[in-house]
């Protein structure tokens, strides 16, 4: 089941909240790959694309979170740090599945329930409780 973009989402800063938008999308999209795997290449290009932009968004929160003169900004890194080793660990376990003679596209298809919940509560759960600290920050601010 895709996730589908809720106004509940909406952090208030207009790049931010295209990155989420963009992020949901491309879990959807891992999500497809992973239950349809005719072509295991499917899946990689759909992985890697994720973990790229995972990457790029939180260095572009984090300038703007600089900008906005953000007090918790240390403590927001460490996070997406965080979750970005988690991205790593997700990766490479399904790198493994997919070169496993007993795996392959037919083993990623047997886990792809269990790694959508995860992805979706990964960024859910970020979005929610720790990006969601931000909208007083760009509510008060004057936009730079
Ligand atoms: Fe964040």
């Amino acid at each position: 089941m895709p996730i589908f973009w809720r106004p509940q989402f909406r952090i208030g800063h207009d790049d931010i909240d295209a990155d989420h938008r963009y992020l949901i999308l491309l879990i959807n999209t891992v999500e497809l790959v992973l239950r349809f795997p005719d072509d295991p290449r499917n899946v990689e290009l759909a992985l890697t694309e994720l973990r790229r932009y995972a990457e790029d968004h939180f260095e572009r929160e984090e300038r703007i979170q600089i900008a906005y003169g953000y007090l918790h900004l240390d403590q927001h890194k460490l996070e997406h740090r965080a979750l970005l080793a988690e991205l790593d660990i997700l990766v490479q376990r399904i790198h493994a599945t997919l070169e496993d003679s007993d795996g392959g596209v037919e083993g990623v298809k047997a886990q792809s329930g269990e790694i959508t919940a995860f992805l979706r509560k990964w960024l859910v759960d970020h979005v929610m409780k720790s990006d969601m600290q931000l909208v007083p920050l760009f509510r008060k601010s004057v936009v730079r």
